[in-house]
């Protein structure tokens, strides 16, 4: 058996290890649930061996979806683990929310539509305009909701109200942004009386993950914290932005919605099927207002704060996703590979980290901190393909697979020495070897 089957054969197992039936969870004990974006990034590693499955994949998601759009980033499986009622959520406490299923109450990036184009592009033309027909009403709606509920000014950019709708979780710029501006009294007091030693003897360790990987406790109490509170208003929006709101217009989400609106008109066009002008103009918005992300000073791309309008200038990778998005010029797409060739900034010798290599938080194993994840790099493969960085683009290829090949399929790895961390056995991880390997 060649390297290449072995590894394959090895992906696909851990993707088959994990399956539910209807859907993968991401790991085995820390994931046990179904998330948005893994599933999207599973379906399109599924397609290549098992078409159906992938469908399935995406079916189930959409079985979450709220009465007024919103897809929630997790649809809970086991509320009931060790004896003990998980539903932290409760989005029975929302209006919209599925009545026979528990779900998050936020969002997650938007890879939908990418994973449903990428399903279509294993299918004959009436298979695919078959395939495109049964997921299109929820799809369109989806969008629909995001420009409805997280545009509320028609800037163009939509607004995330939680860390986990970046699905980064504990990603520098949300958490300065946090502390800043609303980090909560008994957090601060926790701080203040050094008290998290105290906590830490209490605190249940996801256990599958060596704690320093994971959320540090402090992070965890924040990420905690501010999904309370979103629950005490319901999950409404307008409670939400109502007073003293706690809003970015992230990077990260807006780059991969201006692919995902792209994927959508195509799926529209194929289906002949019309969109709404006010999701056209607000789709035209967002393409247009990724600029205003560009901070010609730093030569970087930044989220900025939904009020305020301020960058949040703590660099990440979510520097290099407007190649995905696929809207720069080609000038600026090649500042931004320029990033990706500088050793102290992204050009790492197991690429590419989650924050430069130079940054004050950069730490190589610590979850969105600093090491190097398979779907950000998928992610930023394709925007290098397509902008004709081919060379750069192998290159992330080669090194990504040679990371899997080396270690198995890990959550994340070192972008300094390749070692592994966090969980093993990632579906994400597996299901985007795959595709890897096979386009
Ligand atoms: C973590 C990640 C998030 C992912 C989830 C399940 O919360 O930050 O991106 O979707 O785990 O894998």
């Amino acid at each position: 058996m060649s390297e290449q089957s072995e590894l394959l054969a090895h992906a696909r197992g851990v993707l088959e290890a994990n399956d539910q039936g209807q859907h993968t969870i991401p790991s085995e004990g820390i994931y046990p649930h179904q998330w948005l974006w893994d599933s999207c990034f599973i379906a399109i590693g599924q397609r290549h061996y098992d078409i159906g499955r992938a469908q399935t994949e995406i079916l189930s998601l959409l079985r979450g979806q709220w009465r007024n759009g919103m897809m929630p980033n997790i649809i809970l499986t086991d509320i009931h683990l060790f004896g003990r009622s998980h539903d932290f959520w409760q989005s029975n406490v929302n209006p919209h929310a599925p009545d026979d299923l528990a779900t998050s109450g936020v969002t997650q990036p938007p890879m939908l539509a990418e994973a449903v184009v990428q399903i279509g592009a294993k299918l004959s033309l009436p298979e695919r305009r078959s395939w495109y027909r049964l997921v299109f009403p929820a799809l369109r709606r989806y969008h629909e909701w995001l420009y409805q509920e997280r545009d509320p000014h028609q800037e163009g950019l939509t607004l995330q109200i939680h860390p986990w709708e970046t699905g980064m979780d504990n990603t520098p710029p949300w958490m300065v942004e946090i502390r800043r501006q609303s980090l909560p009294f008994w957090i601060r007091c926790i701080e203040v009386l050094h008290l998290i030693p105290i906590i830490n003897i209490f605190r249940k360790q996801p256990g599958f993950v060596p704690a320093e990987e994971h959320l540090s406790t402090l992070d965890a109490l924040v990420l905690y914290s501010i999904g309370r509170s979103l629950r005490r208003k319901a999950y409404d929006i307008h409670r939400i932005l109502d007073n003293s709101p706690f809003a970015i217009e992230d990077l990260s989400f807006n780059c991969i919605l201006i692919r995902a609106n792209q994927h959508l008109q195509t799926i529209a066009k194929t289906l002949r099927e019309p969109l709404s002008p006010e999701l056209l103009a607000g789709m035209q918005r967002t393409e247009k207002a990724l600029e205003q992300l560009w901070d010609p000073y730093s030569g970087q791309y930044y989220s900025r704060n939904f009020v305020s309008h301020k960058f949040l200038k703590q660099s990440t990778i979510a520097t290099l996703l407007p190649l995905y998005a696929g809207n720069i010029t080609k000038d600026r797409a090649k500042l931004l590979v320029n990033l990706l060739h500088n050793q102290h900034l992204f050009g790492a010798d197991h690429p590419v980290p989650t924050l430069p290599l130079n940054s004050p938080y950069f730490k190589p194993h610590s979850y969105w901190q600093g090491p190097t994840w398979i779907n950000m790099n998928w992610l930023i493969i394709d925007g290098l393909e397509r902008y004709g960085f081919k060379q750069e683009a192998d290159i992330i290829r080669a090194k990504s697979l040679e990371l899997v090949a080396k270690h198995g399929c890990y959550e994340y790895f070192s972008p300094l020495d390749g070692s592994p961390a966090g969980a093993n056995n990632f579906s994400w991880t597996a299901a985007l070897t795959i595709d890897l390997l096979k386009t």
